[in-house]
């Protein structure tokens, strides 16, 4: 994540916002609250949130990654976009109880997978029945990487090196999957996206 001027800005997430709100427009409905979990700069929830002027945003992020989102989303001054809210997913209690829709993008490799699966679990808790979770990032398909780029990414992740490295590290699919069916989520879609990122779609029957 690098600083500019007043925002903070990540090249990563203004590559990929248009892929995944293209994803977006096809499935999500018109109206309703949509959580963000892991905001980060807050560049997703923007401009999510331009296009879907009827949805009320909701992003979230942990604490020290509040100033930035902030400020980008006051910069944005968008009147569906709700104020962030601190959300670290292993919060006992999270402090939104309930909503139609959850999108999370470049999350599930920085959690520890104990969180991923708890994040799952909550998600599931909350959303109302028909509700999709959008679950963006690179994932290995049944245990393999699915580039040599996500190879590479996943041994720096896990590397000594890697201040986190003792619980980051690419998800397999199958990991998702598992943890989603435990929460009572059911898989309605696996998107590949570009850059061998794909969005999974876990829905609450
Ligand atoms: C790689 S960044 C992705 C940010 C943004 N979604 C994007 O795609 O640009 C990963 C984000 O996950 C958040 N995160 C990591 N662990 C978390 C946790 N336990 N609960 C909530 N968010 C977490 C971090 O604070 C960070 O903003």
């Amino acid at each position: 994540m690098r600083a500019d001027v007043t925002l903070p800005f990540a090249p990563a997430a203004e590559r990929n916002k248009q892929a995944i709100l293209e994803v977006l427009i096809d499935r999500l409905s018109r109206q309703g609250l949509v959580l963000e979990i892991g905001s980060g700069t807050g560049q997703h929830v923007v401009h999510f949130a331009r296009a879907f002027s009827g949805i009320q945003w909701q992003p979230s992020e942990r604490r020290q990654n509040l100033p930035g989102l902030n400020a980008q989303v006051a910069a944005a001054n968008l009147q569906n976009i709700l104020l962030p809210i601190e959300l670290d997913v292993n919060f006992p209690h999270w402090p939104i109880k309930q909503f139609t829709a959850v999108v999370a993008a470049n999350v599930a490799h920085i959690m520890a997978l104990s969180e991923v699966q708890l994040m799952l679990q909550r998600v599931a808790e909350g959303l109302l029945c028909g509700g999709q979770f959008f679950l963006y990032g690179p994932f290995h398909r049944n245990g393999q990487p699915t580039s040599h780029g996500n190879a590479d990414f996943d041994v720096m992740l896990r590397s000594a090196d890697n201040p986190d490295g003792h619980h980051q590290g690419i998800r397999d699919d199958r990991e998702i999957f598992a943890a989603a069916a435990d929460a009572g989520l059911i898989v309605s879609e696996d998107i590949d996206m570009p850059a061998n990122n794909r969005i999974l779609v876990l829905m609450k029957p």
